[in-house]
């Protein structure tokens, strides 16, 4: 399965998926290339530094959002990608690129959505004192962070959380997450009923994707 991964900040998850990848932990997910639409993000140097194949495309040179997400779409369509992995990808994708890959698009979210969508969740969570919160990886619809969840983990909310050390404690069960959810999907144990998705099998850990 070849995976694209779209990103625009500092990579962690990116990162995430690299060395799971190294350690032989996404089953037959490849990483087949990285493209960011911020020119000088780190995740562009971590893929770099990683070997992959990467691509620009910045959204600055795209004033109408349709010719971003055709311009997309372009630096895609020559890798034959199955899945679409976006991971900190800042910037909401129309029609024009759904509707190519539609149905192939993840997403990560630091919130255990439909709780907190949209930018700054873990500040989100904080102030309206939530006691938990977490992270879900789902399908990309049209709506904001919207779609179909296909699986969550949570974290507690301390008394004295900050927003910064709210979202380092959700960073570290994105970066379990995501790579095992891209595991399931390459090892086709993701299902999709309607809105309700069904992930058969366990973590490397051991434990119930199902139950997190
Ligand atoms: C993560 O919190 C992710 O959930 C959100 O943006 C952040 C990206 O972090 N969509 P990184 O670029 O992977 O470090």
């Amino acid at each position: 399965m070849n995976v694209a991964v779209l990103a625009s900040g500092s990579g962690t998850n990116l990162q995430a998926l690299i060395d799971s990848a190294g350690r032989g932990e996404i089953g037959p997910a490849r990483l087949a290339v990285v493209g960011v639409n911020v020119p000088d993000c780190r995740a562009l140097a971590r893929a770099r530094a990683a070997n992959l194949t990467t691509f620009v495309v910045d959204h600055r040179q795209y004033p109408v959002r349709e010719e971003f997400d055709r311009a997309l779409v372009a630096a895609l369509d020559p890798h034959e990608i199955h899945l679409v992995v976006l991971a900190g990808f800042m910037r909401l994708l129309g029609p024009a690129f759904l509707d190519r890959y539609g149905g192939r698009v993840i997403n990560i979210h630091p919130a255990l959505l439909p709780a907190f969508p949209g930018v700054h969740a873990q500040r989100q969570a904080a102030s309206y004192g939530v006691k938990l919160s977490g992270c879900t990886v789902h399908f990309v619809e049209a709506g904001v962070d919207s779609g179909p969840v296909i699986a969550q983990a949570a974290v507690p909310v301390r008394d004295d959380d900050d927003d910064a050390a709210l979202a380092a404690r959700i960073l570290v069960e994105e970066h379990r997450l995501l790579p095992s959810v891209v595991r399931a999907l390459a090892e086709g144990r993701v299902t999709a009923d309607g809105r309700r998705v069904r992930v058969t099998g366990s973590w490397p850990s051991g434990e119930s994707l199902r139950s997190m």
